[in-house]
């Protein structure tokens, strides 16, 4: 699919769900049912859940938990059409940037030992792997290693993350969300496309 000019980071909503559940089956062996969709989205508190639209569609979500001063990122796809195009690094960082907003000073996550493309992303926001979950997940008896990034409310992770969004900001806008030092919004201000 051809890099998108405008990608738009908003809140999950019940009627995105047909678009998750389509992009969660292409993504995931045994992904998330619409009823543990609709779970988290009856709960808002604690959690947030967003979606990536290209031109009105769907085309990637994620969701973080925030528990204490710990963000974790419970789930995240991406279209495999409109993969490379930083659609998760434009979730990721929203997200990341909530849970520092709301007082995390630490971010973790599973990953399935096997998934190097996720992992890379992670990686890219500071997570490094703490240990390992033996056979955790039950579809292929696959490990999962446990990620974490430390120190998310300090300097060093503002640069990350500033760095992460800059080439990206042209052609991101965040509709429905405010993101304390978020610099992901330029989308619709100056209207300008390009390669994110
Ligand atoms: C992992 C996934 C979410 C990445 O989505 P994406 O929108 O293609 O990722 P982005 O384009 O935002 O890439 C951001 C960074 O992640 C890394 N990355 C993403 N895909 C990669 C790949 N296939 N190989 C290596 N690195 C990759 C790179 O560091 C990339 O930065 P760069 O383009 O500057 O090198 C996507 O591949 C996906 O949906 N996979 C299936 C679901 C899944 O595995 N979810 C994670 C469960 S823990």
């Amino acid at each position: 699919m051809t890099v998108p000019s405008l990608v738009v980071i908003t809140p999950m909503r019940r009627r995105h769900l047909r678009a998750v559940l389509r992009i969660e089956t292409r993504s995931q062996p045994r992904g998330w049912s619409l009823g543990l969709f609709l779970g988290e989205l009856a709960r808002p508190e604690g959690r947030s859940y967003l979606v990536a639209k290209v031109a009105g569609q769907v085309v990637g979500f994620a969701g973080m938990l925030f528990i204490g001063d710990e963000g974790h990122l419970a789930t995240i796809s991406v279209d495999p059409d409109w993969r490379g195009n930083g659609v998760a690094a434009r979730l990721t960082a929203v997200l990341c940037r909530k849970a520092i907003e709301g007082g995390a000073t630490a971010l973790t996550l599973e990953v399935r030992a096997g998934n190097t493309a996720a992992q890379a992303l992670y990686r890219r926001f500071g997570f490094a792997p703490a240990g390992v979950r033996r056979a955790y997940y039950k579809d292929s008896g696959e490990d999962a290693l446990v990620m974490w990034a430390y120190d998310v409310d300090g300097p060093d992770y503002a640069a990350r993350l500033r760095a992460i969004e800059a080439p990206l900001a042209a052609s991101t806008e965040l509709d429905g969300l405010t993101v304390a030092g978020c610099e992901l919004d330029h989308g619709a201000a100056s209207g300008i496309g390009g390669r994110p």
